[in-house]
């Protein structure tokens, strides 16, 4: 039987689950989510992480990077996923992406748009992508009871400074700046910490140098937790195809024959029967 048919709430995840975790070498498990019916299965399924990622810019908007979605934006998917999780076992802990330039003018900024962010969505903490550049940030949101995550690697956000989605920190500097980075992340209070599209050699030497959790995307297996974008697992997204993305279902294949039955269906007269009609 599950929690939801017996009415049971589960214990929510929580940034000290998370270390305990850690600590015992349980995995985590992340996943993107940008709305309520794809939030309560995920909960029910038992995720421990929904992210509500400025992904949606591209997979939700179909815009070409994260840059133009809004806060306002960003606080929509966040309602919706929340009211998701809490519809169904109210386990999974709920993330919220801040989105591109919500957060790089100045610390008093940052908090006030986190605080805007925590206060209108009863989610459980905020992301911020950045090392040395955003460290004092993390500490102003986090000194106030917010908790950040933070994001190293191929952080999207800056994908025009980069040029290109290419691994990221191949070369020693870079692999020294990150693992430098990841400290100061965890020195500054973060909670975790998302390694995206890093060699897995240097994911795995940022896990064992920091006692916060790693969640890795294209980081390889030495990572505390591993997190994809929805859309990439289900395979619904049919131009994306990285090497780190597993896809565990071929939903463009199944909505797509479903929907075509469903025009000739229509189109003939079949839909709706007798049965289907009052
Ligand atoms: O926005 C997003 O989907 C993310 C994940 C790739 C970690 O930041």
């Amino acid at each position: 039987m599950s929690s939801r048919e017996s009415g049971k709430k589960l214990p929510h995840v929580t940034t000290r689950k998370l270390r305990e975790m850690k600590g015992q070498g349980e995995k985590i498990a992340m996943l993107t989510c940008y709305d309520y019916t794809t939030a309560r299965i995920l909960d029910r399924s038992g995720v421990d992480i929904l992210l509500v990622g400025d992904s949606a810019s591209n997979v939700f908007s179909g815009h070409d990077t994260t840059l133009p979605i809004t806060i306002e934006e960003m606080i929509y998917h966040a309602k919706a996923v929340v009211r998701g999780v809490q519809a169904e076992t109210s386990r999974a802990m709920v993330i919220i992406d801040m989105p591109f330039m919500s957060y790089q003018l100045s610390s008093e900024e940052a908090l006030r748009n986190a605080g805007m962010i925590m206060k209108d969505n009863e989610c459980d903490a905020v992301k911020l992508e950045g090392g040395k550049v955003i460290a004092d940030t993390v500490k102003r949101i986090t000194d106030v009871g917010i908790p950040v995550m933070g994001h190293l690697g191929l952080t999207p956000q800056s994908i025009y400074k980069f040029g290109s989605y290419k691994v990221r920190a191949r070369e020693e500097k870079e692999a020294e700046e990150l693992l430098r980075d990841a400290a100061l992340l965890e020195k500054a209070g973060a909670f975790a910490v998302v390694l995206e599209k890093i060699p897995a050699d240097l994911a795995a030497k940022v896990t064992e140098s920091i006692s916060i959790p790693t969640i890795g995307i294209g980081a390889g297996c030495g990572c505390d937790g591993q997190v994809l974008v929805i859309n990439d697992m289900l395979g619904l997204n049919t131009e994306f195809h990285p090497r780190f993305v597993r896809k565990y279902a071929d939903l463009d294949t199944v909505v797509h024959d479903a929907v075509s039955r469903y025009v000739e269906d229509v189109r003939k007269g079949d839909f709706p029967t007798e049965r289907e009609s009052y």
